[in-house]
């Protein structure tokens, strides 16, 4: 028969079209068992879920896998019913199209990595494991439709829609800044894995009474990675972050300051469980010394009892303020947090790590050793920078290798500016 011979577009399509036939017969099966691609597209913002039953029609097929000219293919499988009117796709017998798919030679390595499917093969034999294969599908709260259908459902109970002005939120699968990639210290490390075993035994701290919990202060110069740390942890939680800058909700309309932060709070609370990450903490400080605005002093008291109230045990927030100038935080303010968190300049060790992982894609012949060597008192920023530099420096002479004098002349460029920054932070 012809359609061995072209069976990749094949094979998605008979994918869907069995996993569409399992999820609707097996009610055990969840979204989190769905491939993300199928679990994406069918998803019903409305209801928060994939519907049952889910049917298969050509224009899910090319939005899926592309515009194919698969319908003579599909119509030459003696198991498949195509109604060229309603343009639905059914099989006819399923039973022959589980024991077609299986014998495709890309078919195993679908059903490893999908768990709707392995749930049935595994019964067959074929050594797949339906444990095994929910390992590869990440779980339906890291996608971008899941927080979308969040969102949207936030919007249509709260007529003040502009609240989504004074946050950005990100979901997890939109984070591009995994865990691994940052060079955390052991003390950083520790505290980041004690806060992801508290959120783990929520439910038994909450039982012991234990709530003063979950509060995250990350203090450190600019470009020492404190943003970074906040988004990987909604990635490596599966939780969507809630990213405020303080300057943003006072700047709007001063009068409706304390009413913005009141409804962030609130916001966090309906996306729950969620990383509600403060920037620029510090703000509060300077509203205080100076002589602002009695509305601007309210709404830094409305934050403060808001940070107060707000719980990682029974709300779900897990809280992180975030500060380039922990000097300007009173004790009011630092004893707030249960959790401080320094991110301090990184050692020679942790340079030469992160010039690693910066450079893990970048060819060239260069020693990353000794430009660590060379970048005392640089930030982690600093050396991205560098590696900027030097890929530009590179370029421009058409290259697209570098070489380690490209990196020894970016990082001579940059020592002077480095130096400036060191010198106004030691008179800040
Ligand atoms: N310790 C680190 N390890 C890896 N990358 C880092 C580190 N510190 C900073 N960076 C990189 O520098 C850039 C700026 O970091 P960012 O998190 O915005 O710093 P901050 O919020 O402290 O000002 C990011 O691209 C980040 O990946
Ligand atoms: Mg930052």
């Amino acid at each position: 028969m012809t359609y061995t011979s072209e069976p990749t577009n094949l094979c998605n399509i008979v994918e869907l079209l069995l996993t569409a036939h399992i999820y609707n017969q097996s009610e055990k099966l969840t979204e989190d068992d769905l491939p993300v691609r199928i679990r994406k597209h069918y998803w019903d913002s409305v209801e928060k879920r994939v519907k049952r039953p889910i049917s298969v029609r050509m224009q899910d097929i090319t939005s899926l896998y592309g515009n194919n000219n698969v319908k003579q293919e599909i119509k030459a499988l003696p198991f498949i019913d195509f109604d060229e009117f309603g343009a639905e796709i059914r099989f006819t017998i399923p039973d022959l199209a589980k024991d077609w798919f299986v014998k495709q030679e890309e078919a195993m390595d679908k059903i490893r990595r999908n768990p709707a499917l392995a749930s049935f093969y595994e019964k067959d034999g074929v050594g797949v494991s339906y444990e095994e294969a929910t390992a590869y599908v990440r779980p339906k709260e890291q996608d971008r439709e899941y927080l979308d259908s969040l969102i949207a459902e936030i919007a249509a109970s709260d007529k003040d829609v502009d609240l989504l002005t004074l946050v950005h939120l990100v979901a997890p699968e939109d984070v591009r800044q995994t865990i691994d990639e940052l060079v955390l210290t052991p003390e950083q490390e520790s505290k980041i894995e004690r806060i992801m075993q508290a959120i783990e035994h929520r439910d038994y701290l909450r039982d012991i009474g234990l709530r003063e919990i979950g509060k995250m202060l990350f203090i450190g110069l600019p470009g020492t990675g404190k943003t970074s740390a906040a988004r990987a942890l909604s990635e490596k939680l599966n939780v969507p972050l809630v990213e405020v800058r303080l300057s943003m909700i006072t700047s709007q309309y001063l009068g409706e300051t304390s009413k913005n932060v009141d409804k962030v709070f609130e916001l966090a609370k309906k996306l729950s469980p969620c990383i509600l990450f403060i920037d620029e903490f510090d703000f509060i400080a300077k509203t205080r010394m100076s002589d602002e605005h009695a509305t601007l002093k309210r709404a830094v008291n409305t934050l403060l009892k808001a940070i107060d109230e707000i719980s990682l045990i029974d709300d779900g927030v897990l809280m992180i303020c975030a500060t380039n100038h922990p000097n300007l935080l009173d004790r009011a303010a630092w004893r707030r947090f249960d959790e401080i968190v320094d991110f301090p300049l990184p050692n020679a060790e942790m340079r030469k790590n992160i010039l690693d992982i910066v450079l893990s894609r970048v060819e060239g012949e260069f020693d990353t050793q000794e430009i660590a060597g060379m970048t005392e008192d640089f930030t982690g920023s600093d050396l991205r920078m560098v590696v900027r530099e030097a890929v530009l420096r590179s370029l421009t002479e058409n290259r697209t290798s570098i070489t380690q004098s490209d990196l020894i002349s970016a990082t001579n460029d940059f020592s002077g500016r480095v130096r400036l920054m060191m010198k106004e932070y030691a008179l800040a």
